[in-house]
């Protein structure tokens, strides 16, 4: 089989690697694919993820079987719409169901809708009655989110009346996030653990996945502004079976049953972002693709090949599916340049080792190949250095050494993942 996998980053070559291990697939084209994942995959670095004419003429050409869109935006923009106008099979949300992630306005008013547990929330398209709403005595902090897609960047956390102002002038009158900012939602701030759990689902059946946790500001103790992700471990230890069940009976399964009702059937990954609050659990938010970096913990503990489930997704047949996991533990530290998530270099040399332990796997986020076929960084997050161990602890012990032996001018990683995870698990 040919398989296409749109987008270019740890995420598309944690799911390319897992792809590969189906003996029947010949080729895989990235779509634009990276330096790294060269390795693995034919990239095409001329078509980017957003080029959805390009994709779709791309996938007919090289008759591709099946396709995999995995980035947010070009979910959000119709591209598996348009694969399947072109009659190509794939694996994702149509534009419809993707606005589950891309209007946080859509995703609350559904959840209220239909009695999900989520925080609770006023929206405003006109910036004087957001401000007029944060000086009727709201409690601080408040979290204040742009609707639209914001590169998981669009959402502020005052811890002040005044704070609150400035944000709402930040994302609607400076646009600081663009036309995302065009609506916002204030909501109430909530406190606890916070779970990323993704699941695949036909619209219908579904079938979570390991539960996992990603550490998503820049420093360490949580410090810092917020990033795409640092880090991740999986499966998190908050996660009870009996947490589990609860998700699945007044969140999961409701989700699935509201977005068929409102004509809208999710069909793909749905990545359920909870917080573990006193009250219950409640959803954060909803992505209707794999998490970044959750995937590369995730699929690493996946003993059932990817590709059936994905085909059974398509064919809505996963309820016949039995999707089986590891035992054991993952962890992913993230290799950033310097600076980001502001101002970083690019263009930096990366040396890796010729040999890794076995249970170590480098998922490439941000590199290129220059014309001397070397690796050199190009993002802001450019590595993800996964290792599988039987316990947490000996997981991230190995990640962190192996992070360790990579090397390139200005790597930054926080030094804290897991930590609050293995406490958790500790009882410390
Ligand atoms: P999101 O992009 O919606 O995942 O939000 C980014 C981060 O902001 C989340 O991972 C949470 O840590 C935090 N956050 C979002 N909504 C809330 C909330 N209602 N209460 C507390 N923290 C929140
Ligand atoms: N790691 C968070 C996300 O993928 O949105």
């Amino acid at each position: 089989m040919n398989l296409l996998v749109v987008g270019g980053g740890g995420r598309e070559h944690a799911i390319i690697k897992k792809l590969r291990e189906n003996p029947s697939v010949k080729t895989i084209y990235a779509l634009p694919g990276n330096g790294g994942i060269a390795a693995d995959a034919v990239c095409v670095p001329e078509i980017g993820a957003k080029d959805i004419d390009k994709i779709v003429d791309f996938a007919r050409a090289r008759r591709v079987d099946f396709a995999v869109v995995a980035p947010d935006d070009p979910l959000a923009l119709g591209c598996v719409d348009r694969l399947h106008e072109a009659g190509i099979p794939c694996f994702g949300p149509d534009a419809r169901a993707a606005c589950i992630e891309a209007s946080k306005v859509f995703s609350k008013n559904l959840m209220k809708k239909y009695g999900i547990p989520t925080a609770e929330y006023a929206v405003f398209d006109d910036p004087s009655k957001a401000l007029a709403h944060l000086q009727s005595g709201v409690s601080f902090p408040i979290v204040i989110k742009a609707d639209g897609l914001a590169l998981g960047k669009g959402v502020l956390i005052p811890q002040t009346l005044r704070e609150a102002e400035a944000a709402v002038k930040t994302i609607m009158e400076d646009r600081a996030f663009g036309d995302s900012g065009r609506e916002i939602v204030i909501e109430e701030f909530l406190t606890g653990p916070e779970v990323s759990v993704l699941a695949f689902t036909d619209g219908t059946a579904i079938r979570p996945m390991v539960s996992s946790m990603d550490h998503k500001r820049a420093g360490d103790g949580d410090t810092g502004l917020n990033t795409g992700g640092m880090g991740t471990v999986a499966p998190n230890p908050y996660y009870t079976p009996e947490i589990a069940a609860e998700c699945m009976e007044k969140i999961f399964l409701p989700t699935l049953a509201a977005m068929r009702t409102e004509g809208r059937p999710f069909k793909g990954c749905l990545y359920f972002g909870l917080m573990l609050t006193p009250a219950g659990p409640k959803v954060i938010e909803y992505n209707c693709r794999f998490g970044d970096p959750e995937t590369q913990v995730v699929l690493p503990l996946l003993k059932t090949d990817l590709l059936t489930i994905m085909e059974a997704v398509e064919n809505e047949t996963l309820g016949s599916l039995e999707v089986e996991w590891r035992d054991g533990a993952a962890a992913c530290v993230i290799l950033a340049s310097g600076g980001y998530p502001e101002h970083y270099e690019k263009g930096k040399a990366i040396t890796v080792p010729e040999s890794l332990p076995e249970n170590i796997t480098i998922y490439h986020a941000g590199d290129r190949r220059t014309e001397d076929g070397a690796l050199s960084t190009c993002g802001g997050r450019v590595l993800g250095v996964t290792a599988v161990a039987p316990t947490l602890r000996g997981a991230l012990a190995d990640a962190y050494a192996a992070a360790g032996s990579v090397e390139f001018e200005g790597k930054y990683l926080r030094t804290d993942i897991g930590r609050r995870a293995l406490c958790a698990l500790e009882g410390r």
